[in-house]
Protein backbone atom coordinates (compact mmCIF):
# COMPACT_ATOMS: atom_id res chain seq x y z
CA UNK A 1 0.00 0.00 0.00
CA UNK A 2 3.00 2.33 -0.62
CA UNK A 3 1.31 4.01 -3.42
CA UNK A 4 -1.84 4.77 -1.40
CA UNK A 5 -3.14 8.87 -0.40
CA UNK A 6 -4.33 7.20 2.27
CA UNK A 7 -1.16 6.87 4.61
CA UNK A 8 -2.82 6.02 7.80
CA UNK A 9 -2.90 2.61 6.42
CA UNK A 10 -0.18 0.43 6.27
CA UNK A 11 2.90 -0.82 8.07
CA UNK A 12 0.62 -3.19 9.52
CA UNK A 13 -1.58 -0.45 11.19
CA UNK A 14 -5.02 -0.72 12.06
CA UNK A 15 -6.24 2.56 12.13
CA UNK A 16 -9.42 3.93 14.37
CA UNK A 17 -11.92 5.97 12.44
CA UNK A 18 -14.25 7.80 14.34
CA UNK A 19 -17.86 7.05 12.89
CA UNK A 20 -19.51 10.23 11.02
CA UNK A 21 -22.88 10.92 13.77
CA UNK A 22 -25.17 13.37 12.78
CA UNK A 23 -26.03 15.88 15.40
CA UNK A 24 -23.52 14.34 17.02
CA UNK A 25 -19.62 14.45 15.76
CA UNK A 26 -19.07 17.82 15.05
CA UNK A 27 -16.03 19.92 15.59
CA UNK A 28 -16.55 19.76 19.37
CA UNK A 29 -17.07 16.30 19.81
CA UNK A 30 -14.10 15.16 17.64
CA UNK A 31 -11.68 17.37 19.28
CA UNK A 32 -12.92 14.84 22.04
CA UNK A 33 -12.23 11.84 20.35
CA UNK A 34 -8.88 12.84 19.00
CA UNK A 35 -7.98 13.35 22.60
CA UNK A 36 -9.00 10.36 23.61
CA UNK A 37 -6.88 8.26 20.32
CA UNK A 38 -9.40 8.42 17.46
CA UNK A 39 -6.83 8.52 14.55
CA UNK A 40 -8.94 9.29 11.21
CA UNK A 41 -12.34 11.40 11.72
CA UNK A 42 -15.54 11.52 9.00
CA UNK A 43 -17.60 14.83 9.55
CA UNK A 44 -21.52 14.13 9.25
CA UNK A 45 -23.34 13.69 6.35
CA UNK A 46 -24.17 16.57 4.10
CA UNK A 47 -26.49 17.12 1.16
CA UNK A 48 -24.55 17.68 -1.32
CA UNK A 49 -27.37 20.43 -2.54
CA UNK A 50 -27.20 21.98 0.66
CA UNK A 51 -23.42 22.76 0.00
CA UNK A 52 -24.57 24.11 -3.72
CA UNK A 53 -26.92 26.39 -1.96
CA UNK A 54 -24.34 27.74 0.18
CA UNK A 55 -25.81 27.93 3.20
CA UNK A 56 -23.48 28.97 5.84
CA UNK A 57 -25.34 26.10 8.33
CA UNK A 58 -24.35 23.20 5.66
CA UNK A 59 -20.64 25.18 6.14
CA UNK A 60 -20.39 24.83 9.36
CA UNK A 61 -21.50 20.94 9.58
CA UNK A 62 -18.49 20.49 7.50
CA UNK A 63 -15.91 22.37 9.26
CA UNK A 64 -12.84 21.14 10.96
CA UNK A 65 -9.84 21.83 12.29
CA UNK A 66 -6.27 21.56 11.75
CA UNK A 67 -5.59 19.25 14.48
CA UNK A 68 -8.01 16.94 13.58
CA UNK A 69 -6.68 15.69 10.63
CA UNK A 70 -6.47 13.50 9.08
CA UNK A 71 -10.54 14.00 8.17
CA UNK A 72 -12.68 13.21 5.41
CA UNK A 73 -16.34 15.33 4.52
CA UNK A 74 -19.16 13.16 4.05
CA UNK A 75 -21.25 14.25 1.34
CA UNK A 76 -24.76 12.47 0.11
CA UNK A 77 -27.39 12.97 -2.82
CA UNK A 78 -28.72 11.64 -5.67
CA UNK A 79 -27.87 13.77 -8.38
CA UNK A 80 -24.69 13.17 -9.90
CA UNK A 81 -23.58 16.31 -11.35
CA UNK A 82 -24.68 18.02 -7.66
CA UNK A 83 -22.47 15.73 -6.09
CA UNK A 84 -19.33 16.33 -8.04
CA UNK A 85 -20.02 20.20 -7.52
CA UNK A 86 -20.27 19.88 -4.07
CA UNK A 87 -17.38 17.86 -3.66
CA UNK A 88 -15.28 20.03 -6.22
CA UNK A 89 -16.26 23.31 -3.43
CA UNK A 90 -15.87 20.93 -0.43
CA UNK A 91 -11.83 20.18 -1.91
CA UNK A 92 -11.30 23.78 -3.29
CA UNK A 93 -12.87 25.35 0.01
CA UNK A 94 -11.69 22.88 2.76
CA UNK A 95 -8.61 20.57 1.56
CA UNK A 96 -10.24 17.49 3.19
CA UNK A 97 -7.83 14.76 3.26
CA UNK A 98 -10.22 12.63 1.10
CA UNK A 99 -13.96 12.81 0.42
CA UNK A 100 -16.43 10.16 1.49
CA UNK A 101 -19.30 9.44 0.06
CA UNK A 102 -22.73 8.01 1.83
CA UNK A 103 -24.01 5.06 0.61
CA UNK A 104 -25.24 3.74 3.93
CA UNK A 105 -27.95 6.36 5.52
CA UNK A 106 -31.31 4.55 5.75
CA UNK A 107 -33.14 7.71 6.93
CA UNK A 108 -36.67 7.46 5.42
CA UNK A 109 -36.46 11.35 3.50
CA UNK A 110 -33.09 10.32 2.42
CA UNK A 111 -33.61 6.96 0.69
CA UNK A 112 -36.93 8.60 -0.19
CA UNK A 113 -34.32 11.06 -2.86
CA UNK A 114 -32.66 7.65 -3.69
CA UNK A 115 -29.67 9.21 -1.59
CA UNK A 116 -27.89 7.22 0.97
CA UNK A 117 -28.51 3.84 1.85
CA UNK A 118 -31.62 4.29 -0.99
CA UNK A 119 -28.70 4.11 -4.25
CA UNK A 120 -27.39 0.27 -3.28
CA UNK A 121 -31.05 -0.53 -4.91
CA UNK A 122 -29.84 1.88 -7.50
CA UNK A 123 -26.48 0.77 -8.26
CA UNK A 124 -25.94 2.25 -11.76
CA UNK A 125 -27.04 5.60 -10.59
CA UNK A 126 -24.44 5.22 -7.45
CA UNK A 127 -21.83 4.02 -10.25
CA UNK A 128 -22.25 7.48 -11.87
CA UNK A 129 -22.12 9.26 -8.77
CA UNK A 130 -18.75 7.72 -7.98
CA UNK A 131 -17.69 8.66 -11.78
CA UNK A 132 -19.07 12.09 -11.73
CA UNK A 133 -17.25 13.31 -8.22
CA UNK A 134 -14.40 11.14 -8.86
CA UNK A 135 -13.56 13.02 -11.66
CA UNK A 136 -14.67 16.21 -10.07
CA UNK A 137 -11.41 15.85 -7.76
CA UNK A 138 -8.43 14.04 -9.07
CA UNK A 139 -6.44 15.77 -6.62
CA UNK A 140 -8.20 14.46 -3.53
CA UNK A 141 -8.47 10.79 -2.24
CA UNK A 142 -12.65 9.03 -2.32
CA UNK A 143 -13.78 7.26 0.10
CA UNK A 144 -17.33 5.40 0.26
CA UNK A 145 -19.03 4.32 3.49
CA UNK A 146 -21.80 1.72 2.79
CA UNK A 147 -24.40 -0.89 4.23
CA UNK A 148 -24.46 -4.37 3.41
CA UNK A 149 -27.31 -3.98 0.63
CA UNK A 150 -30.74 -3.11 1.13
CA UNK A 151 -32.06 -5.96 2.87
CA UNK A 152 -30.96 -9.58 3.34
CA UNK A 153 -32.19 -11.10 0.15
CA UNK A 154 -29.88 -8.54 -1.65
CA UNK A 155 -26.57 -7.88 -0.33
CA UNK A 156 -24.46 -6.06 -2.82
CA UNK A 157 -21.46 -5.02 -0.68
CA UNK A 158 -18.84 -7.14 -1.99
CA UNK A 159 -20.08 -6.47 -6.12
CA UNK A 160 -20.23 -2.99 -4.98
CA UNK A 161 -17.58 -2.46 -3.46
CA UNK A 162 -15.19 -4.24 -6.10
CA UNK A 163 -16.92 -1.97 -8.82
CA UNK A 164 -16.12 1.29 -6.80
CA UNK A 165 -12.45 0.17 -6.39
CA UNK A 166 -12.01 0.14 -10.34
CA UNK A 167 -13.65 3.41 -10.60
CA UNK A 168 -11.11 4.76 -8.46
CA UNK A 169 -12.71 4.52 -4.84
CA UNK A 170 -9.51 4.08 -2.20
CA UNK A 171 -11.01 2.44 1.01
CA UNK A 172 -14.23 1.44 1.87
CA UNK A 173 -16.35 1.91 5.18
CA UNK A 174 -18.47 -1.03 5.39
CA UNK A 175 -21.64 -0.91 8.45
CA UNK A 176 -22.16 -4.20 8.77
CA UNK A 177 -25.99 -3.72 8.91
CA UNK A 178 -28.65 -3.93 5.87
CA UNK A 179 -30.50 -1.00 5.00
CA UNK A 180 -33.94 -2.88 6.54
CA UNK A 181 -32.65 -3.50 9.45
CA UNK A 182 -32.03 0.10 10.74
CA UNK A 183 -29.86 -0.39 13.59
CA UNK A 184 -31.18 -3.67 15.32
CA UNK A 185 -30.32 -6.91 15.28
CA UNK A 186 -26.11 -7.58 14.75
CA UNK A 187 -23.66 -6.45 12.66
CA UNK A 188 -22.35 -9.03 10.03
CA UNK A 189 -18.75 -9.05 10.36
CA UNK A 190 -18.59 -12.13 8.25
CA UNK A 191 -20.25 -10.04 5.65
CA UNK A 192 -17.63 -7.47 5.84
CA UNK A 193 -15.13 -10.04 5.55
CA UNK A 194 -16.58 -10.84 2.13
CA UNK A 195 -16.00 -7.37 1.26
CA UNK A 196 -12.50 -7.64 2.60
CA UNK A 197 -12.32 -10.36 0.07
CA UNK A 198 -13.34 -8.99 -2.80
CA UNK A 199 -11.45 -5.43 -3.14
CA UNK A 200 -7.48 -5.03 -2.60
CA UNK A 201 -8.53 -1.52 -1.15
CA UNK A 202 -8.40 -0.92 2.77
CA UNK A 203 -11.98 -1.93 4.25
CA UNK A 204 -12.65 -0.13 7.54
CA UNK A 205 -15.36 -2.49 9.54
CA UNK A 206 -18.11 -0.76 11.28
CA UNK A 207 -20.36 -1.84 13.66
CA UNK A 208 -20.97 -2.48 17.16
CA UNK A 209 -17.63 -2.29 18.44
CA UNK A 210 -17.84 -1.92 22.14
CA UNK A 211 -14.20 -3.00 23.54
CA UNK A 212 -10.58 -3.73 22.81
CA UNK A 213 -11.24 -7.51 22.96
CA UNK A 214 -13.80 -7.52 20.39
CA UNK A 215 -12.13 -5.47 18.58
CA UNK A 216 -8.85 -7.20 17.85
CA UNK A 217 -10.91 -10.22 17.04
CA UNK A 218 -13.35 -8.49 14.44
CA UNK A 219 -9.60 -7.67 12.82
CA UNK A 220 -8.75 -11.02 13.18
CA UNK A 221 -11.43 -13.13 11.52
CA UNK A 222 -12.39 -10.64 8.71
CA UNK A 223 -9.21 -8.89 7.53
CA UNK A 224 -10.64 -5.28 7.72
CA UNK A 225 -7.47 -2.86 7.66
CA UNK A 226 -9.38 -0.30 9.87
CA UNK A 227 -11.70 -0.08 12.65
CA UNK A 228 -14.76 2.68 13.24
CA UNK A 229 -16.38 3.20 16.50
CA UNK A 230 -20.11 4.97 15.74
CA UNK A 231 -22.18 4.59 19.28
CA UNK A 232 -19.90 3.38 21.96
CA UNK A 233 -17.78 6.37 21.22
CA UNK A 234 -21.17 8.35 22.48
CA UNK A 235 -21.32 7.23 25.86
CA UNK A 236 -17.55 6.06 25.92
CA UNK A 237 -14.79 8.14 23.87
CA UNK A 238 -11.98 6.87 25.99
CA UNK A 239 -13.03 4.01 23.90
CA UNK A 240 -10.16 4.40 21.35
CA UNK A 241 -7.20 4.16 23.60
CA UNK A 242 -9.02 0.96 24.92
CA UNK A 243 -8.93 -0.54 21.14
CA UNK A 244 -5.66 0.57 20.61
CA UNK A 245 -3.99 -0.82 23.34
CA UNK A 246 -5.92 -4.05 22.93
CA UNK A 247 -4.53 -3.99 19.01
CA UNK A 248 -1.23 -3.07 20.03
CA UNK A 249 -1.01 -5.95 22.73
CA UNK A 250 -0.50 -3.10 25.68
CA UNK A 251 -2.38 -3.28 29.10
CA UNK A 252 -5.62 -1.72 29.01
CA UNK A 253 -5.82 1.95 30.53
CA UNK A 254 -7.91 2.28 33.84
CA UNK A 255 -11.54 1.92 33.69
CA UNK A 256 -13.30 5.83 33.64
CA UNK A 257 -13.61 7.50 36.53
CA UNK A 258 -16.60 9.03 37.64
CA UNK A 259 -14.50 12.27 37.58
CA UNK A 260 -13.28 11.60 34.35
CA UNK A 261 -16.91 10.97 32.73
CA UNK A 262 -17.82 14.58 34.62
CA UNK A 263 -15.08 16.42 33.20
CA UNK A 264 -15.45 14.92 29.39
CA UNK A 265 -19.09 15.94 30.08
CA UNK A 266 -18.39 19.55 30.79
CA UNK A 267 -15.34 19.97 28.35
CA UNK A 268 -17.88 18.91 25.65
CA UNK A 269 -20.33 21.63 26.55
CA UNK A 270 -17.63 24.55 27.20
CA UNK A 271 -16.27 23.55 23.55
CA UNK A 272 -19.50 23.22 22.21
CA UNK A 273 -20.54 26.26 23.72
CA UNK A 274 -17.50 28.09 22.95
CA UNK A 275 -18.19 26.97 19.07
CA UNK A 276 -21.60 28.14 18.97
CA UNK A 277 -21.23 31.52 20.72
CA UNK A 278 -20.72 33.23 17.24
CA UNK A 279 -24.28 32.41 16.11
CA UNK A 280 -26.09 31.58 19.14
CA UNK A 281 -25.20 34.79 21.03
CA UNK A 282 -26.52 34.14 24.79
CA UNK A 283 -29.55 31.35 23.61
CA UNK A 284 -29.75 29.31 26.62
CA UNK A 285 -27.54 25.81 26.45
CA UNK A 286 -30.50 23.28 26.57
CA UNK A 287 -30.61 22.83 22.89
CA UNK A 288 -26.96 21.01 23.41
CA UNK A 289 -29.09 18.60 25.69
CA UNK A 290 -28.87 15.72 23.35
CA UNK A 291 -25.02 15.96 22.45
CA UNK A 292 -24.34 15.73 26.25
CA UNK A 293 -26.38 12.95 27.26
CA UNK A 294 -24.47 10.02 26.04
CA UNK A 295 -22.16 10.94 28.59
CA UNK A 296 -24.48 10.30 31.37
CA UNK A 297 -23.89 6.42 30.76
CA UNK A 298 -22.55 4.65 33.25
CA UNK A 299 -23.41 7.56 35.85
CA UNK A 300 -24.87 6.54 39.01
CA UNK A 301 -28.04 7.80 39.47
CA UNK A 302 -28.09 8.63 35.21
CA UNK A 303 -31.42 8.96 35.19
CA UNK A 304 -31.62 11.07 37.49
CA UNK A 305 -29.18 12.90 36.28
CA UNK A 306 -30.24 13.43 32.39
CA UNK A 307 -33.43 14.55 33.74
CA UNK A 308 -31.42 17.43 35.55
CA UNK A 309 -29.18 17.91 32.31
CA UNK A 310 -32.62 18.21 30.11
CA UNK A 311 -33.23 21.19 32.33
CA UNK A 312 -30.02 23.09 32.59
CA UNK A 313 -30.45 26.60 31.21
CA UNK A 314 -26.48 27.88 31.68
CA UNK A 315 -23.07 26.12 31.80
CA UNK A 316 -22.93 26.90 35.62
CA UNK A 317 -25.87 24.56 36.27
CA UNK A 318 -24.00 21.77 34.35
CA UNK A 319 -21.48 22.21 36.70
CA UNK A 320 -22.99 22.17 39.50
CA UNK A 321 -25.13 19.32 38.87
CA UNK A 322 -21.87 17.85 38.22
CA UNK A 323 -20.66 18.57 41.82
CA UNK A 324 -23.37 17.22 43.07
CA UNK A 325 -23.05 13.73 41.78
CA UNK A 326 -19.48 14.15 42.72
CA UNK A 327 -19.95 15.00 46.31
CA UNK A 328 -22.11 11.78 46.64
CA UNK A 329 -25.08 13.39 48.26
CA UNK A 330 -27.58 11.14 46.04
CA UNK A 331 -25.93 7.94 47.26
CA UNK A 332 -27.15 8.88 50.62
CA UNK A 333 -31.10 8.43 49.63
CA UNK A 334 -31.31 4.50 49.67
CA UNK A 335 -34.17 4.78 46.94
CA UNK A 336 -31.97 6.37 44.69
CA UNK A 337 -28.87 4.22 45.39
CA UNK A 338 -28.67 2.29 42.29
CA UNK A 339 -26.66 2.58 39.39
CA UNK A 340 -28.70 2.62 36.15
CA UNK A 341 -27.32 -0.22 34.00
CA UNK A 342 -29.75 0.04 31.16
CA UNK A 343 -29.25 2.96 29.84
C1 LIG B 1 -27.15 9.38 15.53
C2 LIG B 1 -26.43 8.74 14.35
C3 LIG B 1 -26.12 9.51 13.26
C4 LIG B 1 -25.46 8.94 12.16
N1 LIG B 1 -25.10 9.74 11.11
C5 LIG B 1 -24.37 9.20 10.09
C6 LIG B 1 -23.86 10.04 9.04
O1 LIG B 1 -24.05 11.26 9.02
N2 LIG B 1 -23.15 9.43 8.05
C7 LIG B 1 -22.89 8.07 8.04
O2 LIG B 1 -22.24 7.57 7.13
N3 LIG B 1 -23.36 7.28 9.03
C8 LIG B 1 -24.06 7.81 10.04
N4 LIG B 1 -24.46 7.01 11.08
C9 LIG B 1 -24.06 5.58 11.09
C10 LIG B 1 -22.73 5.40 11.86
O3 LIG B 1 -21.68 6.06 11.19
C11 LIG B 1 -22.37 3.90 11.99
O4 LIG B 1 -22.27 3.36 10.71
C12 LIG B 1 -23.41 3.11 12.79
O5 LIG B 1 -23.77 3.81 13.97
C13 LIG B 1 -22.87 1.71 13.15
O6 LIG B 1 -21.72 1.81 13.94
P1 LIG B 1 -21.79 1.57 15.55
O7 LIG B 1 -22.44 0.24 15.78
O8 LIG B 1 -20.35 1.61 15.98
O9 LIG B 1 -22.61 2.69 16.10
C14 LIG B 1 -25.13 7.55 12.16
C15 LIG B 1 -25.47 6.79 13.28
C16 LIG B 1 -26.10 7.36 14.37
C17 LIG B 1 -26.42 6.49 15.57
Amino acid sequence: MSDSRLPWFGQGKVPLYLAPMARHTDVAFRSLCKSFGAEVMVTEFVQSEALLRDRAKSWEMVDFTPEQRPMGVQIFGATPSSMATAARMVCERLQPDFLDLNFGCPAHKVIEQNAGSGLLRCTPLLYDIVRAVRDAIPGTPLTAKMRLGWDVDSIVAPEVAARLESLGVEAIAVHGRTREQGYSGEADWSRIAEVVRAVRIPVIGNGDLKDGPTAVRRVRESGVAGLMVGRAALGSPWIFGEIRAALDGAPPPPPATLELRWRTLLALAEHTLSRADATLGGRDIRWMSAKLQPLTQGLPHCRRIRDALQRCRTLEEVRALARRSLSGEWDSHPVENQIDTND
